[in-house]
């Protein structure tokens, strides 16, 4: 019985303090959305300015040029990635990527997602699972382009593709040449090792073919 009286009065009570609740949620909600909305509005602010004034006034982006936009996408993942050993695609611990020789061996996106996906003796290989095929792509593409761009006052007509000998010397002798035996082309080993190191040289698939070609060429002459 005095449970029951009890809970009869507990009702009101309780439909009073659920008021109040919703009440002060109400509050605590138009608040937190009227806070959200002035401090999203500098921002905004911000982007809308820098795209249009700002621009015109020469000053580059600056906060939301870091962001990887359709643009440079390429660009900010290399940054990211790369730049450690190609500063700004130079040559640093790695190899210049903005010579008439890079642009000779390398001409396509392919050719340079290969040599990024495989890795070298020097250069780590990196997988899907650290870098997706669109932003591999994409860096590709900006690789290119920085090559292009920085090789296009330079009067000198672009590089022949290398020859076998020249595969060799460039390619494999650049490391051969401090360790006994030397290469030769005519000793059957340097094909059974071609195909790992042609992937330790950073070469490309045409080059490995070219090279294979030479080299069989140079085994039948024995
Ligand atoms: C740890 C240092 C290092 C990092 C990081 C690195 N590279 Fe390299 N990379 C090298 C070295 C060294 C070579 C020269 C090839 C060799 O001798 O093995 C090279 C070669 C290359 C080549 C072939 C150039 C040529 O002429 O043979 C390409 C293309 C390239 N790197 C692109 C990239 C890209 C794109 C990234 C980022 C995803 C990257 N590298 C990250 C060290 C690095
Ligand atoms: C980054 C340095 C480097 C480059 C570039 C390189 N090699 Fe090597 N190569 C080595 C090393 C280190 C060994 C192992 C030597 C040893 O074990 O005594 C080796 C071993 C070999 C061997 C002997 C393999 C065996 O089974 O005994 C052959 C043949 C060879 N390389 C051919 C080539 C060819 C061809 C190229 C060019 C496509 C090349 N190498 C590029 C470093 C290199």
């Amino acid at each position: 019985m005095s449970n029951l009286s009890g809970s009869e009065d507990a009702s009101p009570r309780g439909s009073v303090e659920g008021l109040v609740l919703l009440v002060v949620a109400v509050v605590l909600g138009v608040g937190t959305a009227v806070g959200l909305a002035a401090w999203s509005a500098e921002p905004r602010a911000l982007a809308l300015s820098d795209s249009g004034r700002q621009e015109s006034l020469g000053v580059p982006r600056s906060s939301s040029g870091l962001v990887a936009t359709t643009e440079n996408r390429g660009q900010v993942l290399f940054g990211r990635y790369c730049d450690s050993c190609h500063p700004g695609g130079e040559e640093g611990r790695g190899v210049s990527l903005a010579t008439l020789e890079f642009r000779r061996d390398f001409q396509t996106q392919t050719q340079v997602a290969q040599v990024v996906r495989d890795g070298t003796c020097k250069m780590p290989a990196y997988n899907r699972f650290l870098l997706a095929d669109g932003d591999l792509s994409e860096m590709a593409k900006f690789v290119l382009s920085h090559a292009e761009a920085a090789t296009r006052e330079d009067p000198s007509p672009p590089l022949p593709p290398l020859d076998g000998a020249g595969i060799l010397d460039k390619k494999c002798n650049n490391c051969h040449a401090t360790i006994e035996p030397h290469l030769d082309p005519r000793d059957v080993q340097i094909l059974f090792a071609l195909n790992d190191m042609a992937k330790c040289a950073g070469l490309t698939t045409d080059q490995r073919n070219v090279l294979r070609a030479y080299l069989l060429a140079q085994q039948s002459q024995r």
